[in-house]
C-alpha cells in the first residue's frame, strides 16, 4: 500500500538527499513519475492539490495513486509511494483526504497569524496521528512569493528561525515547509531581481541558505520542505516559445542550489511547474510538426516520454534520491 513520509525522511536525513514531491493531475504525469522512480529506484511523494482534486475528481486521483503501487510492482520494482495533499487550506479538507486514504497531508496555515497557524496545524496533526495508519503532516512557516493555491502573497516573507522550535513543539508536525526565496510557478523572480549571464539568460538571486542554516541549528535532524523548487529549464521555455508559446521572463531555481539544499536538512523538494513545462514543450512540438495529428496518444505519449526523462534526471542529478528505494 501507500507509505507515509516518516521512513522516507529518516532515510533522506541520514543519506543527505531529498525525496521528490511531484504534483500530478492526470494519467500521463502519473505514469511518467512512477516509471522514472522505478527506473531510478527512488522513493516518491505524489502530490495532489485541491485544484487537482477538482480537475480530475478526488476519487479517481486517489484510486490512481493507489494503483500506482501495483503499477510500480508491475514495472519490476516496488518503490515507496506516498499520496500527499499539497497546500491543504482547512481541517475539513485534510480530514477528507485522511479519511479517504491519503498517507500524508500538508496544512498550509502560513498566511494566518502565528497563533492561528499553530492551532489549525495542531488540530490536523492530532487527527492524522491517531489514525491506525499514522498519517504524516507538513506545516508551513513563512510565506512564499507568488501564488500558494488560494493564498496570494505579493512578496515573500522569509521564515523566522526564532519561531520554528515553538511551532514544531506546539503542533507536533512531521515536517516543516520554509520560505527562503523560492516561489511557485514559472516566473519566480522579476527581471529586475535578476542579473543576466553572457547568453542573456536571467540569473536569479541565490536562496537564503543563511536562514536555512539557522533553522537547521534550531531543529537538528528535523525534516525541512522546500516548495516552489522548479528550475524552469531554458530548453523547455525556448521550445514552447519556438512552437507558438508566449512565456515571458520565465525563471526558476538553479539546479546547483537545489543540489546544495538536498544535501542539507531539506528532505522534500516540491516540483510541479517543470512537469507542466516539459509536457507543454513536447506537445507543442508534435502539434506544430504534425498538424494532421489528432490522436491524443500521439502527442501525450511524447509528452509523457519527456516527463519521464526529466524526472529521472532530477532524481539522479539534482535530488540524489536515486538508489534509495
Ligand atoms: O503549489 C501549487 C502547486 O503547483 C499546485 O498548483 O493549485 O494549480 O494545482 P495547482
Ligand atoms: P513549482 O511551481 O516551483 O513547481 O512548485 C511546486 C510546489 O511547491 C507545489 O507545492
Ligand atoms: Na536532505
Ligand atoms: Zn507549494
Amino acid at each position: 500500500g501507500l507509505s507515509n513520509t516518516k521512513a522516507m525522511f529518516a532515510g533522506a536525513i541520514d543519506g543527505g538527499y531529498a525525496i521528490p514531491a511531484y504534483n500530478f493531475n492526470n494519467m500521463e504525469q502519473l505514469q511518467a513519475i512512477i516509471a522514472a522512480c522505478v527506473e531510478t529506484k527512488s522513493p516518491v511523494i505524489l502530490q495532489v492539490s485541491s485544484g487537482a482534486r477538482k480537475y480530475a475528481n478526488s476519487t479517481l486521483l486517489r484510486f490512481m495513486a493507489q494503483g500506482a503501487v501495483e503499477y510500480s510492482k508491475e514495472l519490476g520494482y516496488e518503490v515507496p509511494i506516498a499520496l500527499h495533499l499539497d497546500h491543504g487550506d482547512s481541517f475539513e479538507l485534510c480530514k477528507d483526504c485522511i479519511d479517504s486514504g491519503f498517507s500524508s497531508v500538508m496544512i498550509d496555515g502560513s498566511h494566518l497569524p502565528y497563533d492561528e497557524n499553530v492551532a489549525l496545524t495542531r488540530k490536523v496533526v492530532e487527527y492524522a496521528h491517531k489514525q491506525a495508519d499514522y498519517v504524516t503532516v507538513e506545516g508551513e512557516l513563512g510565506v512564499l512569493a507568488g501564488i500558494e493555491d488560494a493564498v496570494v502573497a505579493e512578496k515573500s516573507t522569509y521564515t523566522r528561525p526564532e519561531e520554528v522550535i515553538d511551532f514544531v513543539k506546539k503542533t507536533g508536525v512531521d515536517s516543516l515547509a520554509i520560505s527562503i526565496g523560492t516561489s511557485h510557478g514559472a516566473n519566480k523572480f522579476t527581471p529586475e531581481q535578476c542579473t543576466r549571464n553572457a547568453d542573456g539568460v536571467l540569473v536569479p538571486p541565490p536562496l537564503r541558505f543563511d536562514i536555512l542554516e539557522e533553522i537547521e541549528k534550531k531543529l537538528p535532524g528535523f525534516p525541512i520542505v522546500l516548495h516552489g523548487s522548479s528550475s524552469v529549464p531554458v530548453e523547455y521555455v525556448k521550445q514552447i516559445n519556438q512552437y507558438g508559446g508566449a512565456l515571458k521572463d520565465a525563471v526558476g531555481i538553479p539546479e546547483e542550489q537545489l543540489r546544495k539544499a538536498a544535501k542539507s536538512a531539506v528532505c522534500k523538494i516540491n516540483i510541479d511547474s517543470d512537469g507542466r513545462l516539459a509536457l507543454t514543450a513536447a506537445v507543442r512540438k508534435v502539434l506544430a510538426e504534425k498538424p494532421a495529428e489528432f490522436d491524443p496518444r500521439k502527442y501525450l505519449g511524447p509528452g509523457r516520454d519527456e516527463l519521464k526523462t526529466m524526472y529521472k534526471r532530477k532524481n539522479i542529478e539534482v535530488l540524489g534520491s536515486a538508489g534509495h528505494a
